[in-house]
């Protein structure tokens, strides 16, 4: 049965493979039966990037990084967050109806606060709503994200219900963070910390535009040791991280090959990153070949970005439209 999906990336910085994997990697199945909407959240980035510079490049970027991915402007709506006005509507709507101790009980809120004490904004605080409203414009049921994001997703269920519940109604699906029906995913970074992110520093994360030289630099630098001295030992986090790497890139064999090195204590780390390297590179190839291809196709990127605006905008204005009705505004 066909399903509504949304789901969306801040344009402040180039996708990395976390986004692939957390986000986009489960449209391209996805777009081919349902009703997708993709789009790159720059309002959401001004909340961490208040005077953001280059940001029609950046959106642009973005954008030809989702083509290059293999969203299909035809099959899902590729659409910029700034050109639907009326998601900011709900986002009013859903603030009247959120509560400061919720918002602020959020570990994103509270680790960005930590992260930017000087700005600690209403955009800020108020993130979860404007999500919500991202997700609920369309009235989506799925929306593929990575591990990251299931908070946010929690508190769009929560504004769901409330409104539902507040106005009587059954309007708003209760949407779920959806990885193919799995466990959501969570990418390691470089660096031995975790998280693939982009605002983690330069060597963290693999972007899909990095060159072979970048990418294999990018990984003989992560932080290793001088290997077990025990057989069958358990396996430190940063070791752990660069198997998860190989586990999206490299063949089983070559993953196994490792993996018994390490059990017998015959590994050598800079083989290993070596060959991560290499598998890494084979598998970015593709995907930084056809982002220069689309990138400097201006008249093709805005084509998209405008096919994308007009759908889109036709589904969030039904959901206004009603959403007007249901509250009680009208015309006098
Ligand atoms: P953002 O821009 O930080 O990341 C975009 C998507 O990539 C996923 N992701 C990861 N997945 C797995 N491992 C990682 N290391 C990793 N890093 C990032 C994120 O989970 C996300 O799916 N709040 C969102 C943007 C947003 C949104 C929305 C998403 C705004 N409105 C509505 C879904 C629906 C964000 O900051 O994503």
């Amino acid at each position: 049965m066909s399903s509504k999906i949304v789901s969306g990336i801040r344009p402040t910085g180039n996708l990395h493979l976390g986004n692939y994997f957390g986000a986009l990697r489960n449209f391209l199945k996805l777009q081919e039966e349902n009703d997708c909407y993709f789009f790159i959240a720059d309002y959401h980035g001004l909340t961490t990037h208040p005077t953001p510079e280059n940001l029609q490049e950046n959106v642009k970027q973005v954008l030809a990084e989702f083509v290059a991915c293999g969203l299909d402007p035809d099959k899902a709506t590729l659409y910029v967050q700034s050109d639907v006005p009326e998601a900011i509507e709900l986002y009013l709507f859903f603030n009247m109806n959120a509560y400061l101790g919720e918002l602020q009980r959020v570990t994103t809120f509270k680790e960005k606060a930590r992260k930017q004490p000087n700005n600690v904004n209403a955009g800020l605080l108020t993130y979860p709503t404007l999500m919500a409203a991202d997700i609920l414009i369309h009235r989506a049921s799925k929306v593929p994200v990575g591990k990251d994001q299931e908070q946010n997703l929690e508190m769009t269920r929560t504004f769901a219900k409330r409104f539902n519940h507040m106005y009587q109604t059954e309007y708003f699906p209760e949407p779920v963070a959806y990885n193919f029906g799995d466990e959501l995913v969570k990418v390691p970074g470089l660096d031995g910390s975790g998280k693939m992110g982009k605002s983690e520093g330069f060597g963290n994360a693999i972007f899909l535009i990095d060159d072979e030289a970048t990418i294999k630099k990018k990984i003989m630098k992560a932080k290793t040791d001088s290997g077990p001295t025990e057989k069958n030992s358990e396996m430190p986090d940063y070791i752990q991280n660069l198997f998860s790497l190989m586990d999206i890139v490299s063949e089983t064999d070559t993953i196994t090959q490792y993996k018994d090195a390490f059990a017998d204590c015959s590994i050598r780390y800079g083989d290993m990153k070596k060959q991560l390297a290499a598998d890494m590179n084979e598998f970015i190839a593709p995907f930084r070949d056809k982002i220069k291809s689309i990138v400097s196709n201006d008249e093709l990127l805005s084509k998209i970005a405008k096919q994308g605006r007009d759908k889109a905008r036709e589904s969030a204005q039904r959901t206004i439209k009603e959403v007007r009705d249901i509250i009680g505004f009208k015309s006098i």
